[in-house]
């Protein structure tokens, strides 16, 4: 979709305005997807739990860039959260959703955690993504415009000791986001998954004192542009060049070709009209 610089955010902002949402918008890399939206000429939805954080966020998103804004306290794993994001946003018309928080604090065995914070996890990186889609998707789709980006991980590639939950909720983000990218896409709706590794962000310098010295860190800011400027694109993208050539051995399979090939698989067996999409390869995306 490009950065939004060449034309003053106007392709961006005809495609994806006037309204951006971002869920988990309060630091890190949700953060600077709402600066960069506001950058673009969005006016931004804030969501996260910590009120004065946000509000500050907001404040100067505002001053900076002369967008509106509205802030929605949410805690994104809560049974409210349809109802919540309802209310908040009344009166908006919302052209593009970035579900972004779900990181992890910390990393164990399986067994060896309380069953209730891996199935907050799943209420975070599953159950709230479906949530907010479900919730603002079907008006994009009415539109016949929007975009809708989840973030996910390079974890979401693979199994791992020690994360198990987390990569498994973060491959559930990547093919909920492939799947809703080959059915939205005829409606006007472009949906893409935004696979990051490792970035310099508060939530991941607080979990962990060996983070600073990882290899490779990406900035918060670089990933969102990045998401931002690739949105339209293809069904995924991966934040950074190492990122991207690390993934290319992972994933040597074309996703698009795959996709399309189990929608129309799918399509037959259940009589459903079905229609090729077209998209570039994950690593091929800058
Ligand atoms: N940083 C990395 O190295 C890295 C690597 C790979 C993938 N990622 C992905 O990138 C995304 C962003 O990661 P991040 O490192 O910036 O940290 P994060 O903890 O996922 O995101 C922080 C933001 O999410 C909000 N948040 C967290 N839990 C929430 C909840 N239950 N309800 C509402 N808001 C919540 C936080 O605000 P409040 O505390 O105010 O609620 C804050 O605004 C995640 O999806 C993560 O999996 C990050």
């Amino acid at each position: 979709m490009g950065d939004g610089r060449s034309d003053g955010g106007n392709t961006f902002m005809r495609r994806y305005g006037p309204w951006a949402l971002v869920a988990g918008a309060s630091d890190g890399i949700g953060e600077s997807f709402a600066r960069d939206l506001a950058r673009r000429g969005c006016h931004v939805v804030l969501v996260a739990r910590r009120e004065t954080v946000l509000a500050d966020v907001a404040a100067r998103i505002r001053a900076e860039f002369g967008v509106e804004t509205r802030i929605v306290v949410a805690d994104l794993t809560s049974p409210e959260l349809a109802a919540t994001i309802a209310r908040g946003t009344e009166g908006l018309e919302i052209g593009l959703l970035v579900y972004n928080a779900g990181a992890i604090h910390g990393a164990a065995r399986f067994l060896d955690q309380p069953l209730a914070s891996t199935l907050a996890l799943v209420d975070l990186n599953c159950r709230g993504p479906m949530t907010l889609v479900h919730g603002l998707g079907p008006a994009m789709r009415e539109r016949g415009r929007g975009g809708i980006v989840l973030v996910t991980s390079i974890s979401a590639l693979s199994g791992s000791s020690f994360t198990a939950t987390y990569n498994a909720t973060k491959s559930f983000d990547l093919i909920f986001a492939e799947s809703l990218w080959h059915e939205l896409a005829p409606a006007g709706v472009d949906v893409m998954a935004a696979i990051v590794g490792a970035t310099r962000t508060p939530s991941m310098l607080e979990s962990t004192s060996g983070f600073e010295r990882y290899p490779g860190l990406m900035e918060p800011d670089d990933v969102a542009q990045g998401a931002l400027s690739a949105l339209g694109q293809g069904p995924a993208w991966v934040a950074g060049k190492d990122n991207r050539e690390r993934v290319k051995g992972l994933f040597p399979l074309p996703r698009t070709q795959i996709i399309n090939a189990m929608s129309q698989a799918v399509s037959g067996i259940y009589d459903i009209p079905f229609e090729t999409v077209s998209g570039r390869e994950l690593a091929e995306i800058d």
